[in-house]
């Protein structure tokens, strides 16, 4: 694991009295490590925008359903997961590496408490490998060199970003710290991107309250601005979509309704 602490950028603080967007997504999600402060503004964000759970779970299996392609048909190996968030179910290499066995994992995230969690992101197969970053994503190159202690970039690369470029807002060129990461990286490689986006008047007023009483902000862009963060890349089939139409598979239950939520994949040619 390595400790990037020292580099620049604001490094948050485990406080438990604000809420903090890992351990709040964490209580969507269902998960136990979360304190009373995250647990009051995720109830308040769920009674003005109820369906902001199901957001969550369809993130997560968007995230699913991008590794399997990614591990299968594109047969990438190496993965780097930024704004990972705490441990829960199916993480990256739980998906991957049942698939490619051999599959690499880096995980980046700059919350302490998912660096306290961050064993359980660790537990490779014996053929691959795992490793965990405590950084921000501003911080490309302190990322970029550690990753590279475990990641080979001379080797296509899976540039996971769920959830984490509307934590960054405009004032940060959240496309620039893209364009730095995908730069590194060699033809061959893939962004994968899901975020929040602003087409829901219900949903842009629960986040403005969310903002307005949490450690960080998040900012819901528009579908064309996600999409914009692919330029220079090859879209991957179907493109920039609502999650749920990302590449569906079947499942006994499905959850096709909408959530103001896009993701999609592109290929560096
Ligand atoms: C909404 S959660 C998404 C978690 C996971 N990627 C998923 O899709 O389920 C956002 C995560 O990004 C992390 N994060 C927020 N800002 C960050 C930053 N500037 N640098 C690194 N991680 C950040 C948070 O700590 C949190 O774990």
């Amino acid at each position: 694991m390595t400790d990037s602490s020292s580099a620049g950028g604001q490094k948050p603080k485990l406080d438990a009295s604000v809420p903090h967007s890992a351990r709040v997504w964490n209580y969507w999600l269902g998960g136990k490590d979360n304190y009373p402060a995250d647990r009051s503004v995720g109830d308040q964000v769920m009674a003005m925008f109820p369906d902001i759970t199901r957001l969550a779970r369809a993130d997560r299996a968007f995230l699913g359903r991008a590794v399997r392609y990614l591990a299968g048909e594109a047969g990438i190996r190496q993965f780097l997961d930024i704004g990972t968030g705490l441990p829960t179910a199916n993480n990256t290499h739980q998906v991957a590496q049942p698939i490619a066995p051999e599959s690499r994992i880096v995980y980046v995230d700059n919350d302490p408490l998912v660096l306290v969690h961050a064993r359980a992101l660790l537990t490779s197969t014996r053929e691959g490998a795992c490793d965990y970053i405590d950084a921000d994503l501003r911080d490309t190159g302190k990322i970029l060199a550690e990753a590279a202690k475990t990641l080979d970039f001379t080797q296509p690369v899976a540039l996971m970003m769920l959830g984490i470029m509307g934590q960054i807002p405009d004032s940060d060129h959240p496309e620039s710290i893209i364009k730095r990461l995908t730069d590194a990286l060699p033809a061959g490689s893939y962004l994968t991107l899901s975020d929040g986006v602003n087409t829901s008047e219900t949903f842009t007023e629960a986040v403005r309250h969310y903002n307005e009483n949490s450690a960080s902000t998040y900012h819901p862009r528009s579908p064309e601005q996600i999409t914009s963060f692919f330029e220079g890349l090859e879209p991957v089939e179907p493109g920039v979509v609502p999650l749920m139409q990302w590449r569906p598979e079947a499942t006994p239950f499905p959850d096709t309704g909408e959530v103001p939520g896009y993701g999609g994949m592109g290929r560096k040619p």
